[in-house]
């Protein structure tokens, strides 16, 4: 178990309103049935994660300026702070570690004003689209990432 590799998941504003917020876009999986998925994942993927949520952008960035010396790599569904925030941007550009950005909709099908990101260019990745599955396709893929082993 000691092998196991940290990674952070963090959530911005509103998500923990999925479930009820708006389901035709974002789903019927409530914040903790998606933890929940992740969690159940995540040893099959030797990945321990840590799953968080926070309607503060404060909050957020200091998880994400925390985490460097915690964590081996980070999943973050932005919410509206993806198309907001410099702040967010920079404390993600000064980790080394991989970071997933990751959505439940595909945001360049939605309002012109969601197809701009500020996450994007310092994300390793970016995974959307695929609803509440997504958060296990960005685990799968940070896994692959950061090379740890699949158990048989
Ligand atoms: C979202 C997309 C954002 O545009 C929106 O503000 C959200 C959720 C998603 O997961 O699809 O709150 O990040």
């Amino acid at each position: 178990m000691s092998e196991f590799r940290k990674i952070l998941i963090l959530n911005g504003p509103n998500l923990n309103l999925l479930g009820t917020r708006e389901p035709d876009i974002y789903g019927s999986d409530t914040l903790a049935d998606i933890e929940g998925h992740c969690s159940r994942l995540a040893p099959s993927l030797g990945i321990a994660v840590d799953f968080r949520q926070s309607n503060s952008e404060s909050d957020l960035i200091d998880w994400i300026q925390q985490s460097r010396d915690e964590f081996d790599g980070i999943i973050i569904n932005p919410a509206a702070y993806t198309h907001s925030s410099i702040a967010i941007m920079d404390a993600l550009a000064t980790l080394s570690a991989p970071v997933i950005e990751l959505h439940l909709s595909n945001i360049h099908r939605r309002e012109s004003f969601r197809h701009q990101s500020y996450v994007s260019p310092v994300a390793t990745g970016i995974i959307c689209g695929f609803g509440a599955h997504g958060y296990q396709l960005a685990l799968e893929a940070i896994a692959g990432l950061i090379g740890t082993k699949k158990e048989a």
